[in-house]
């Protein structure tokens, strides 16, 4: 290959430093900033994590009020994008209407696109990680017809969250703390996760120097896909379309069949190899949620079969499948009353905070530079120009 390494997928190239996400894939670790994902999950909050993602460290009582206060600030939408949404068909995938309104807000937002100056990539991020939850309940809303509910920002990031997306202005919502500690918990398993494709995407298009908004869309637009964030979505598809525990071995044949493009979703990961330990988290929640709602859903024991059975199958064990973080995510977001289309768009919203924490930490890198992989050409060699009469 002469001058340059060739790795498809990248699966051998560290593309940057960053002290922000550890994980040893052999083991199941997940460490932020030293912190063990699983005791993120059990006893801090998204706002915390948010803090600690962005700021490097967790913060103190009075620094989590005032970084909260930050964001709650900035949680309205310029109204001139309620008319933005209008122009969507109210059918059009919330994805695809995320992509376009978090692109449009560097047409909205001028006074914090100059990326040379710290102060206004400080507040474009809050305003990034206030208006997502904004943005994406408004995508809800729009699809189902409902007015859209404005912020409320009493409530917790999350609760708030649950308000504008389930509320109406006919009766008071009553935020379930359940569901709310249940989702505060998924946006914690979801908030980054080192060099994944969407991350490395909102880093090469930040490279080139492009504003904030602009990279984040470009973050979400990579997310879109089932083999990243739409897993979720494409998860739950799956477990109704199996329905019935008696239909799995077929499923689980299908996803062994070389000449079946078929994959089990929820189930893989380019680092885990061991264990995902968001998904051991998950697991345990679902199991919460379900319980305390009250909500039996034949789905969930589809899932606990079709991990047992999976899980016990030799091709499963010899390429090292797992359960991922998505597997068990669609049984919450689905009890808790989400259609499966904002599945995706809940992580792009968690994921949001990665992101920008990402982009932050390479904008400041005094090292950094331009993005440019190289490439093993595989075309024709010199030729000269045929007019076309002789073609
Ligand atoms: N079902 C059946 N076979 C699978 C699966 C699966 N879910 N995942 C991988 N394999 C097989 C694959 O066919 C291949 O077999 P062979 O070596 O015989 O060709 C082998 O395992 C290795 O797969 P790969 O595609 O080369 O591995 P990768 O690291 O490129 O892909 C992955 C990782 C997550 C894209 C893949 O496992 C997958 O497509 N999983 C289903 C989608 C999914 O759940 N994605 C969510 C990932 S976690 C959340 C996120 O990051 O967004």
């Amino acid at each position: 290959t002469g001058r340059f390494t060739f790795d498809p997928g990248f699966t051998s190239t560290a593309s940057c430093e960053s002290a922000l996400t550890y994980i040893d894939g052999d083991e199941g670790v997940l460490l932020h900033r030293g912190y063990p994902i699983g005791q993120l999950a059990e006893h801090s909050s998204f706002m915390e994590v948010s803090h600690l993602l962005l700021n490097g460290e967790l913060p103190s009582k009075e620094e989590l009020e005032r970084f909260t206060y930050t964001i709650t600030r900035h949680t309205m939408l310029h109204e001139q994008l309620a008319q933005f949404y209008r122009g969507f068909r109210r059918d059009a995938h919330p994805m695809a209407v995320m992509c376009g309104v978090v692109g449009a807000l560097s047409a909205f937002y001028h006074d914090s696109t100059d990326i040379t100056d710290p102060h206004q990539r400080m507040i474009a991020s809050h305003r990034l990680i206030a208006k997502m939850p904004t943005i994406a309940a408004m995508a809800y809303k729009y699809s189902v017809g409902q007015p859209f509910v404005y912020p409320d920002n009493t409530l917790s990031y999350t609760g708030n969250f649950l308000r504008m997306t389930f509320g109406v202005p006919a009766e008071e919502y009553v935020v379930n703390p359940i569901v709310e500690r249940a989702l505060d918990r998924i946006f914690i398993l979801h908030a980054d996760h080192e060099q994944n494709a969407s991350t490395s995407t909102v880093r090469l298009a930040g490279s080139s120097g492009a504003n904030p908004f602009a990279c984040i869309a470009a973050g979400i637009a990579c997310l879109w896909g089932p083999a990243h964030g739409g897993a979720n979505e494409a998860a739950l598809n799956m477990l109704r379309e199996i329905g019935t525990v008696d239909r799995i071995p077929e499923y689980i044949a299908r996803a062994k069949d070389k000449d079946d493009p078929f994959r089990l979703m929820g189930f893989g990961h380019r680092v885990y190899k061991n264990y995902d330990p968001r998904a051991t988290v998950m697991q345990q929640t679902v199991r919460e949620v379900l319980g305390e709602l009250g909500v039996s859903d034949p789905v969930f024991d589809v899932a606990l079969q079709l991990e047992e059975m999976a899980l016990s199958d030799d091709y499963f064990i010899e390429k090292k499948l797992f359960p991922n973080v998505d597997f068990y995510s669609g049984v919450i977001l689905s009890a808790i009353g989400f259609p499966t289309t904002m599945f995706t768009v809940l992580f792009a919203l968690a994921r949001t905070v990665g992101w920008v924490a990402q982009w932050n930490e390479m904008i400041a890198d005094p090292q950094q530079k331009i993005g440019r992989p190289r490439q093993l050409y595989t075309g024709p060699t010199q030729r000269d120009y045929v007019s076309i009469e002789q073609r």
